[in-house]
């Protein structure tokens, strides 16, 4: 299983059988390198509502003839304007021809068009993806949260943290959830896209490496193979 970190919480997951794209947003990501028309992939994961999450989910699955997989109502707000997809919801899973994708649980809202009239997307989400013999954990935007230590059970190869702090867990609370995922390595994720998320993931890294963890920092556009 490769990953390559796109920006934000943008990744591609690249699996013997399929190109999976998690959260993407990349057209109106300040940190993103590459467009949305640059994507090509069978599925696209989405872990909640707001637009740096899935803010490109459609164009790319219209575009690729690529499966939405998300929770029930985001599946539906998108099947409705014409993509294909496969709903979910927390605690579920499903075997794809790629493998094996459970919907987790997330701490955190999910909804579009936040204002005066917002819709809102069913509960946010995180994923396992089980392919190729290795599990991947895309936390989303969550808190942390107990419950980590459960989705942890089955031995988990790479996870994606938030540590951006303000809308996410911050630093500390992420190494908190090492302690209770136990990765084999962890990327941080939805950290410098703004000012209000501003970290220094290279500090997050050391101080985890101290805990006993392994953290790699992926620049945009580089790649880590598990
Ligand atoms: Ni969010
Ligand atoms: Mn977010």
């Amino acid at each position: 299983m490769r990953l390559t970190y796109l920006g934000h919480s943008t990744v591609l997951v690249e699996t013997k059988q399929a190109r999976i794209i998690i959260d993407p947003y990349l057209n109106e990501s300040p940190v993103a390198r590459i467009k949305a028309a640059d994507v090509t992939c069978d599925f696209v994961l989405v872990t909640h509502g707001h637009e740096d999450h899935s803010g490109d989910a459609l164009e790319i699955a219209q575009r690729c003839g690529a499966t939405i997989v998300a929770n029930y109502e985001i599946a539906e707000y998108f099947g409705a304007q014409g993509a294909k997809t496969h709903g979910m919801n927390p605690g579920g899973a499903h075997q794809f021809p790629f493998g094996r994708v459970k919907l987790t649980l997330a701490h955190h809202t999910s909804s579009v068009n936040a204002g005066l009239n917002p819709i809102y997307l069913g509960v946010p989400c995180g994923f396992l993806v089980t392919a190729d013999g290795k599990t991947l954990y895309h936390a989303g935007d969550t808190a942390l949260f107990m419950d980590m230590q459960l989705i942890a059970r089955g031995g988990i190869d790479l996870a994606l943290l938030p540590i951006g702090d303000n809308f996410t867990m911050g630093p500390a609370d992420a190494l908190t959830a090492l302690d209770f995922l136990k990765p084999k390595v962890a990327v941080p994720i939805h950290f410098n896209t703004w000012p209000q998320i501003a970290q220094d993931p290279q500090k997050f890294a050391v101080d985890a490496g101290n805990a006993g963890h392994t953290v790699r920092v992926l620049e945009v556009g580089e790649s880590i193979d598990v």
